[in-house]
């Protein structure tokens, strides 16, 4: 195990950007030419926005005396129908509260810009940067989850990915979690060395936190639109503290104390990083959220979260099991280690 509460990926400040190759940067300032000829009238410059696997497929581009745009590749995206929903939500509450990104329509009077067999969307440039754990930011951070969260509550439904309910998660997971460990052998050649040891040496600590996971928190759950990666660097803050949350295919119909949950484990963990501070985290975000910090909420967010990172896990397994898809094992050690942490966030 490595040592816990270590900065990781999202410790780093994002986002941060590369030089584009020849080849894309021509493909990409054509699309953008012919679909936004008004904003290509200011075009200056093209950059790549990193990611975690290195093959972003998000660009800003830099335009001048008006604000920048953010470009992005969405071909691997399953739904377009849907994405188009959450498009439209986030259009509502940035009309209202600025609190998620404003996408633009093209030339066309359309959303997706369509090059052979690539789709493209472009929203404006939120020019922030992503939660960096300090005191400041956590009380902006917080402050704007709660009104993003009443505004989702009481949006108009929208037909959008529904999460499955919290006790088929539970149903999933476990099953996803013993078909591996009892069968393992079976499965050993459609994993990475590597990643097969690591599920293999966690075997007991794994089915241990599932078997404690404490079940009774799901009758106390509300299903809402929410959010459902809410991780530091899906949080934009801006000079003046301004808020943006980023990464609206995360919009969805979900468990509300997995994803406040989950929120509090990853932007709290970061708070602790910043602040080397560790008592009471979760009690501080309820208070900062607005939310009654009793322990029964504490406990049943300890619980939501141990599930959520469990349901992650349990994808990374199956990418593995089922297509040999390698995608999200490197997020496999930040999971496990997501498990140990838990305990010290809620406490
Ligand atoms: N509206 C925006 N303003 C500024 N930066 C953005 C915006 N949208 C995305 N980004 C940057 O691009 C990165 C990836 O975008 P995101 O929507 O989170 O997609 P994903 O994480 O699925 O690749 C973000 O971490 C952020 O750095
Ligand atoms: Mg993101």
């Amino acid at each position: 195990m490595k040592e816990l509460f270590k900065s990781d990926y999202f410790s780093k400040s994002s986002p941060t950007y590369s030089q584009v190759e020849d080849k894309d940067y021509h493909i990409i300032k054509e699309i953008f030419k012919n679909y936004y000829t008004e904003y290509f009238d200011n075009f200056t410059e093209i950059n790549k926005i990193d990611s975690l696997d290195g093959n972003s497929k998000n660009y800003l581009i830099l335009l001048s005396n008006t604000k920048s745009i953010i470009f992005k590749n969405i071909s691997n995206i399953k739904d377009i129908d849907l994405l188009k929903n959450k498009i439209e939500v986030s259009n509502k509450i940035f009309n209202t509260t600025s609190l998620l990104p404003k996408f633009l329509l093209n030339d066309l009077g359309e959303y997706f810009s369509k090059d052979n067999n690539n789709f493209w969307l472009a929203s404006e440039f939120f020019d922030g940067r992503s939660f960096n754990g300090s005191m400041k930011h956590t009380d902006y951070t917080c402050k704007a989850l709660s009104r993003l969260l009443f505004n989702l509550k009481n949006h108009e439904k929208i037909n959008t990915d529904i999460e499955l309910d919290t006790h088929s998660t539970f149903i999933n997971v476990n099953t996803i979690l013993s078909s591996f460990y009892n069968n393992k052998l079976d499965f050993k050649s459609s994993f990475p060395l590597d990643i097969f040891n690591l599920l293999l040496e966690n075997k007991n600590f794994i089915l241990n936190t599932l078997s404690k996971i404490d079940l009774s928190f799901i009758s106390r759950d509300d299903f809402q639109l929410t959010h459902i990666d809410l991780h530091p660097h899906n949080v934009l803050i801006s000079k003046s503290n301004d808020v943006c949350f980023i990464d609206i295919d995360s919009l969805m119909l979900g468990s509300l104390k997995k994803s406040i949950g989950f929120m509090i484990y990853k932007m709290g963990r970061q708070f602790y990083i910043y602040n080397a501070k560790k008592n009471n985290i979760c009690r501080l975000f309820l208070q900062k959220l607005n939310l009654k910090d009793e322990d029964s909420i504490v406990s049943d967010l300890r619980s939501a979260t141990c599930l959520e990172i469990l349901r992650r896990i349990s994808i990374i397994i199956e990418c593995n099991m089922l297509k040999q898809d390698t995608r999200w094992n490197s997020m496999l050690g930040i999971q496990i280690n997501a498990l140990h942490e838990i305990p010290f966030i809620f406490n």
